[in-house]
């Protein structure tokens, strides 16, 4: 074995060619242009690979979380949320490139653009960005190859990242052991939307709702909304969840008690999936900025408003949103519900 030979470095590194050189008017700054979008297809190709081996570990009808396969996942997302901080930084290489450089060559892209990178749409999909949710639905495929639309189309069809976290969480066990909640005692009233529902919820509620400052009761109605489904007449808003009430029960049970080392696993998958979320739109965010910075206002090659367009992008295409506003429902560690002894031994792992 070469090293040449073992990593094809004949194809990779025979693969830059110059438009503008072979239009007799070479611009130097085409080779670094050429070299960060490959380079960024390539990470891409990683991020796809990492968080697909993720799905299919997450696909199992029942996953051990006391075993390797959680620890797999977790270390998986947490090396895209690296991968995803180093993609953020190539930015200020690219950002060596000056407007005026960027215009010696920019008219000859056209209509080519990053708006074509079917991997980065992939990545999108596979992490649980639906269709409904994109910003721009009439033209995000509108300038893809057919090969590449099926591929995104795909992913957008198969359980993404963040169905399979919410299969998950509903699956988790706890509320549904009577045996270990015998001594959990709660003195709350049980009102309309915690009937039917485990009795940890009716006093959590309870405690939730007396933490709200004057200014925030508000809070109260959305919390009833997350955790029980109850609607306050906003039927989009209800139709745009991805996470269920079960789900988002499960998940800020997590959060709450994540010191016991059972919930420690899972509360660092939830962790790094907002690491991922944040990664993903700082990358957005200094994309656009170097957009601005480079080409003003003027459209993109690709065809959209430019910089407007990535503006909107950026503020819809959050993908663990529903995950991150459960920190809206904290409180204090001091005031939490004291867990029964039988719970305390379930996740603390005590015999
Ligand atoms: C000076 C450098 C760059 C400029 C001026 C630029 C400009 C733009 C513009 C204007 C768009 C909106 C679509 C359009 O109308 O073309 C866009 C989209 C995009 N660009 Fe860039 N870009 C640059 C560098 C990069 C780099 C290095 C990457 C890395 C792969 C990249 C990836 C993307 C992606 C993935 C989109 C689609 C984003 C989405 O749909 O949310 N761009 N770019």
């Amino acid at each position: 074995m070469h090293y040449s030979d073992y990593l094809h470095l004949d194809k990779i590194l025979g693969a830059q060619f110059l438009e503008s050189e072979k239009r007799n008017s070479p611009a130097h700054d085409e080779m670094l242009f050429i070299i960060i979008h490959q380079t960024y297809e390539l990470w891409f190709k990683q991020l796809l690979f990492e968080i697909s081996s993720v799905n299919q570990i997450m696909q199992q009808s029942s996953l051990n979380d006391n075993s390797p396969e959680l620890q797999t996942v977790v270390h998986r997302l947490s090396r895209s949320g690296t991968i995803l901080k180093l993609l953020v930084h190539q930015i200020d290489v690219m950002e060596t490139m000056t407007p005026m450089d960027f215009l010696d060559f920019r008219d000859i892209l056209r209509p080519a653009s990053g708006f074509q990178s079917w991997q980065f749409k992939e990545l999108e999909a596979t992490l649980g960005l639906k269709y409904a949710q994109r910003y721009g639905q009439e033209y995000y495929i509108s300038k893809l190859r057919p090969g590449e639309i099926e591929k995104i189309k795909k992913a957008e069809t198969e359980q993404s990242l963040l169905q399979l976290v919410n299969s998950w969480l509903e699956r988790m066990p706890f509320f549904n052991e009577a045996g270990s909640w015998k001594n959990f005692e709660s003195n709350a009233k049980a009102e309309e939307p915690v009937i039917g529902v485990h009795t940890f919820w009716k006093e959590y509620r309870h405690r939730y709702q007396n933490s709200l400052a004057p200014e925030e009761q508000s809070n109260a109605a959305l919390f009833d909304f997350v955790f029980f489904g109850v609607r306050e007449n906003d039927k989009e808003m209800e139709s745009s969840r991805s996470v269920s009430p079960a789900a988002c029960r499960s998940a800020l049970f997590i959060m709450l008690y994540r010191g016991y080392p059972m919930l420690q696993l899972p509360f660092q998958l939830l962790n790094q999936l907002l690491e991922i979320d944040e990664q993903l739109s700082t990358w957005r965010y200094r994309h656009m900025n170097m957009v601005h910075r480079t080409i003003g206002t003027r459209i993109g090659t690709g065809g959209s408003s430019g910089r407007e367009y990535l503006k909107n992008a950026l503020d819809k295409h959050y993908i663990f949103k529903e995950i991150a506003q459960l920190n809206s429902f904290l409180i204090e560690r001091k005031k939490l519900p004291k867990l029964s002894s039988e719970m305390e031994q379930r996740v603390g792992f005590l015999t």
